[in-house]
């Protein structure tokens, strides 16, 4: 049995939705996937979504980072796939994420800024900028839930049970359904 650890930065193929709209739904869907794989197999690590691209760190088992990393390939979710890091591991130095999801948070816009980076293109990243992200990935809080993400607060904004259109159609209803009530009582 030998560990292993494998980082890698691709682009989206999707269209980001604009961050207010909240989270954008392919990457939950890849995060709800992730977790239930990689949790079975004891595989760890966190993923980054930000300006439309991904950086994701795997490590565990040799060959379950590699079937994993064989299907993530073959995903057309993204493309431009680049390994930055593949080599053996004595140790586990990730505390048990099946997969930590990272907005491009401040930490992360702080460390692009401080190395003169203008946006988040890790197929870019020297080796230690990598080694700077997935120390970022190990630090964060890891919010299992899905957030936003641009890590934006939405603010002002409660989650609606209806869409505008279809609360202004349900007025017009009730206002129709009492006007008839009203002038069917008239007629009494
Ligand atoms: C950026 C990205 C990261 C992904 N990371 C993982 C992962 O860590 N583990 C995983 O099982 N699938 C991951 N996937 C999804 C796989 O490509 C593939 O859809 C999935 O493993 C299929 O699993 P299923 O046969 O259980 O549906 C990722 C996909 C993308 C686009």
């Amino acid at each position: 049995m030998s560990l292993m650890r494998l980082a890698y930065a691709s682009e989206a193929t999707f269209e980001a939705k604009p961050a207010e709209q909240g989270v954008e739904p392919h990457v939950a869907r890849i995060l709800m996937t992730s977790r239930r794989n990689n949790g079975k197999c004891n595989l760890v690590g966190g993923l980054y979504y930000g300006d439309n691209r991904f950086f994701q760190y795997l490590e565990g088992e040799e060959r379950d980072v590699r079937e994993t990393f064989e299907r993530i390939q073959g995903d057309s979710r993204h493309r431009n796939i680049t390994t930055l890091i593949e080599e053996q591991l004595d140790k586990r130095t990730f505390s048990n994420w099946s997969m930590k999801y990272v907005p491009l948070s401040t930490d992360v816009r702080r460390f692009l800024s401080g190395h003169g980076l203008e946006s988040f293109n890790p197929a870019l990243f020297t080796s230690q900028q990598c080694e700077e992200m997935i120390e970022l990935i190990r630090r964060s809080s890891g919010d299992q839930k899905l957030v936003n993400h641009d890590a934006t607060p939405v603010k002002g904004k409660k989650a609606q049970a209806f869409s505008p259109g279809l609360r202004a159609g349900l007025l017009v209803a009730a206002a129709c359904l009492l006007g008839a009530l009203v002038y069917a009582g008239s007629l009494l």
